[in-house]
C-alpha cells in the first residue's frame, strides 16, 4: 500500500464532503497533492499543507478551513487524530500500533507493499541506441543506465514495457568504415579481430576527416581571432579614453572589454582545437602522407554513405558483414552490465519506410517542397523539420518519424520515453510537434534529457590525450579499484578474510559495476555530474557500495545468530515498536511504495536512490541503538530481525530496480 497515496485520497474526499461551490472536482485531486512527507519528524510524518491556498480562495481563517478538513478526512485507519496548528498546516502521525501492523503484512509479501498499477499502461523506451561500428564510450552510461532503470521500475509496478534500443547502425559512421576498409585495412588484423580493427578504421577516417575540415575551416578562424583581438584592442583604447571621473562610463566600457576579452578567448581556443588536428595528423608522417593521398575524404565518405542507403550491392554486402561484429561487441558490454532489451530496432529497420513517410507527410500536406528539399513546417518552431534532402537523403527525423509510426502500428502505446541526452532537445520537440500534426495525438510523448559525464577538471570527460573514454575501459578500471576495497576490507574482519579469491572477484565486478551505475543514477538526470572513481567507491556516503555494506551487514547478523529470513518471515513475529530509531526505520520500509511512485512521476531515478540512502543511515542508526541478536527478550529479538530482514529486502529490490546487485558476503 502507499501510505502517502491513501492519504491523499482520504483528503480529496474530505474535499468532496466539504460541498463548496468554490471548490471544482478537478481541484481535489490537485489540493490533496499538497498532502506531503513531513520534513521534520517533531511535526509528524505527513503534513496536509492544502489548508492555506483553499483560505485564499474561499476567504476564510486558514486554521479554521484545516480543522475542518481534519475531521472530515478519515485518517483514522492509519493516523493518530490530526493536529491542527494555529497556521492551518494539519500534523498526521501514524500510530505506532499501525505501523507495527503494516510492517507485518509486509513480511510475507514479495511485493514489499508496492501496489499494482491499475490500470496499467503500455510504455516504449527507447534507450541507450549507440551509433554501432564505434566503441561505446561513457556518453552511453547514462542512456542506457536511466533507460534502463525506468524499464525495471515500470515493469515492476505492473505497466507493459517494451523496452526498443533504437541502434545508429545505418549511418555515416558505416560510409566511414566502408571507405576505411576499401583503403586502409589491414587483413590479418580484420582477420583476427574485426571489431578493433573496424574500430581502428573508424578512428583513423575520423581523424582524417576532422583534419581536413580543420584545414578548411582554418583561414577562417585565424580571421576570426584576428578581428576578435582587433575588437578587444579598440576597447581596451575606449576604455582608457573614458575619463576618470565618469564611473558610469567607466563600467561600461569595462563591460565591453570583458565581453571582447571572452570572445577572444573563444576564438582563440577554437584554432588552437584546429590547429591541434592539424598537427596530429601532420606531425606523423604515416597519417600526414594518408591525408594527402586522400584529399575530399569527407565528401568520400558521405557518397559511400550514399551508395550503401541507395542499395548499392556491394556496400549493402559489406555493411551485413560488418554489423554482426559490431552487435557482438556492443552485445558483451550489455551482458556484462547487465541490461537487456525486448527489442533491437535500429535505423536501418525503418529504411524502407521512409519514403512513405515523405509521401504521406506531403500528402496530408504536413510538409511541402522547399527548394528541392521536403519540409514539415510547424507552426511556432524557430525552423522545419527537413525530412528529405535535395539531393534524395533522408535524415534522422524522418527515421524517428517512421519509428514512431511502426511503434503505434505494433504496439499502440500509451507513452513513449527517449532517453537521450539533452542536446537533442530541439529535435525531440520538433519531432513531437510533427507526430502531433500527422495525426498521433493520443500517445504522450516525453523527452527524458541528461546531462554530461563530467572528468574532474569540470569539463566533458576524456582520455588524457582528448579522446572519449572507451565504456569497457571504464568498468575495467572501476572493477578493479573494487576488488582492491573488497580485499582490502575483507583482511581486516576481526576474525579473518571470509572470501575466496573467486569470490572476492565475483564482489568486486558487482561492486564495481554497481558503483559506476549508482552514482549516474544518484544524480538528477538532467545535471552534468563529474565522474570520480574514488567518490563511487566510498563505502560511506551516497553510493552503491554503502547499500551493498549495508545488505551483506544484515546478511550477516543472520549467520551469526543461526537464523534464517525465510523463518522469521513464516514466524512473522509482531512487530514491536520500542524506540525512536526503531520507529524511524519502520516508517521508512513502509513508505519504499512512495519512492517507486515519485520515481515513475518524472521519471527520476534519483529518487529512489535518496530514499535508500535514507533507509540506509536509518538503518545504521537503529543498528547502533538497538541490540538485535542481544535484545533482551525473545520476541524483541525476533521483531528486530523482521525489521532487518525487512531492510534487505527493501535494498535489495531497491538495487535490483536499479539494475544494480547485491553480495551475501563482502
Ligand atoms: N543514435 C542516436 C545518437 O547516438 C540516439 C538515438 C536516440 N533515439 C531516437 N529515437 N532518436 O545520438
Amino acid at each position: 500500500m502507499n501510505l502517502l497515496a491513501e492519504l491523499r485520497r482520504r483528503f480529496a474526499q474530505a474535499l468532496e464532503k466539504l460541498d463548496n461551490e468554490a471548490i471544482s472536482a478537478a481541484q481535489w485531486e490537485e489540493l490533496a497533492r499538497l498532502v506531503l512527507p513531513c520534513q521534520h519528524p517533531r511535526f509528524g510524518d505527513y503534513q496536509a499543507n492544502l489548508a492555506m491556498p483553499l483560505a485564499r480562495q474561499l476567504r476564510r481563517p486558514p486554521a479554521e478551513i484545516a480543522r475542518q478538513l481534519g475531521e472530515l478526512a478519515d485518517v483514522s485507519p492509519w493516523c493518530l487524530p490530526p493536529e491542527v496548528t494555529a497556521q492551518g498546516f494539519i500534523n498526521l502521525r501514524v500510530s505506532d500500533e499501525r505501523l507495527a501492523a503494516l510492517l507485518h503484512d509486509l513480511l510475507p509479501d514479495e511485493r514489499l507493499g508496492v501496489p499494482l498499477a491499475a490500470p496499467p499502461l503500455s510504455y516504449v523506451i527507447d534507450y541507450s541506441a549507440p551509433n554501432v561500428a564505434k566503441p561505446m564510450h561513457v556518453g552511453h552510461i547514462r542512456s542506457t543506465v536511466i533507460g534502463d532503470a525506468l524499464y525495471r521500475t515500470l515493469k515492476f509496478l505492473g505497466h507493459r514495457v517494451i523496452g526498443d534500443n533504437h541502434l545508429g547502425d545505418w549511418g555515416t559512421q558505416f560510409g566511414m568504415i566502408i571507405y576505411g576498409y576499401r583503403h586502409f585495412r589491414d587483413p590479418q588484423a580484420y582477420a583476427r579481430q574485426p571489431v578493433a580493427e573496424l574500430g581502428r578504421l573508424y578512428r583513423l577516417v575520423n581523424q582524417l576527416i576532422e583534419h581536413e575540415e580543420a584545414c578548411a575551416q582554418l583561414p577562417e578562424l585565424k580571421r576570426r581571432a584576428a578581428a576578435t583581438k582587433q575588437s578587444l584592442e579598440q576597447a581596451e583604447a575606449a576604455l582608457r579614453a573614458v575619463p576618470p571621473t565618469d564611473s558610469a562610463g567607466q563600467k561600461r566600457a569595462a563591460a565591453v572589454r570583458r565581453k571582447c576579452e571572452a570572445a577572444l578567448a573563444a576564438a582563440e581556443a577554437e584554432l588552437a582545437e584546429a590547429r591541434a588536428r592539424i598537427q596530429a595528423v601532420e606531425s606523423d608522417p604515416q597519417l600526414a602522407s594518408l591525408a594527402a593521398a586522400h584529399p575530399q575524404i569527407g565528401a568520400a565518405v558521405l557518397a559511400e554513405t550514399a551508395r550503401l542507403h541507395a542499395g548499392d550491392p556491394e556496400n549493402v554486402r559489406l555493411w551485413r558483414e560488418f554489423l554482426p561484429a559490431c552487435r557482438a561487441e556492443i552485445d558483451r558490454i550489455y551482458a556484462r552490465l547487465g541490461v537487456r532489451f525486448d527489442v533491437t530496432l535500429g535505423e536501418s529497420f525503418y529504411h524502407d519506410r521512409l519514403p512513405q513517410v515523405v509521401d504521406e507527410l506531403l500528402a496530408r500536406g504536413i510538409a511541402q517542397h522547399s527548394e528541392g528539399a521536403v519540409c514539415a513546417f510547424v507552426p511556432d518552431m524557430p525552423a522545419p523539420m527537413i525530412v528529405r534532402k535535395r539531393d534524395g537523403a533522408f535524415l534522422y527525423a524522418t527515421t524517428d518519424l517512421a519509428t514512431i509510426q511502426y511503434r503505434m502500428e505494433a504496439w499502440s502505446p500509451d507513452v513513449i520515453l527517449y532517453v537521450v541526452d539533452h542536446r537533442q532537445s530541439e529535435h525531440f520537440r520538433l519531432l513531437f510537434a510533427v507526430a502531433r500534426r500527422w495525426g498521433y495525438q493520443q500517445v504522450a510523448l516525453h523527452h527524458l534529457s541528461f546531462g554530461t559525464v563530467l572528468g574532474e577538471d569540470g569539463r566533458p570527460f576524456r582520455t588524457r590525450s582528448g579522446d572519449t573514454v572507451g565504456l569497457e575501459s571504464l568498468l575495467d578500471e572501476a572493477v578493479a579499484r573494487a576488488y582492491r576495497i573488497v580485499c582490502e576490507n575483507d583482511d581486516q574482519k576481526p576474525d579473518g578474510p571470509e572470501l575466496s579469491e573467486e569470490e572476492r572477484r565475483q564482489v568486486a565486478e558487482t561492486v564495481g559495476i554497481g558503483a559506476i551505475k549508482y552514482a549516474d543514477l544518484s544524480q538528477h538526470r538532467t545535471s552534468d555530474y563529474v565522474f570520480s572513481y574514488e567518490k563511487m567507491l566510498a563505502t560511506k556516503g551516497n553510493t552503491a557500495t554503502y547499500m551493498q555494506y549495508a545488505y551483506a551487514r544484515v546478511r550477516s547478523i543472520f549467520r551469526k545468530g543461526g537464523e534464517q529470513p525465510e523463518a522469521i518471515r513464516a514466524l512473522a513475529p509482531p512487530i514491536m515498536i520500542t524506540s525512536p530509531a526503531e520507529r524511524a526505520l519502520a516508517l521508512l520500509l513502509v513508505r519504499f511504495p512512495e519512492a517507486l511512485a515519485d520515481v515513475v512521476e518524472d521519471f527520476c531515478p534519483n529518487k529512489l536512490t535518496a530514499y535508500l540512502w535514507e533507509l540506509a543511515n536509518s538503518f545504521s542508526t537503529f543498528f547502533e541503538e538497538c541490540p538485535v541478536l542481544r535484545a533482551p527478550t525473545t520476541e524483541l529479538r525476533q521483531s528486530r530481525l523482521a525489521l532487518c530482514d525487512l531492510t534487505a529486502r527493501v535494498i535489495r529490490r531497491g538495487l535490483d530496480l536499479l539494475g544494480i546487485g547485491v553480495c551475501e558476503k563482502m
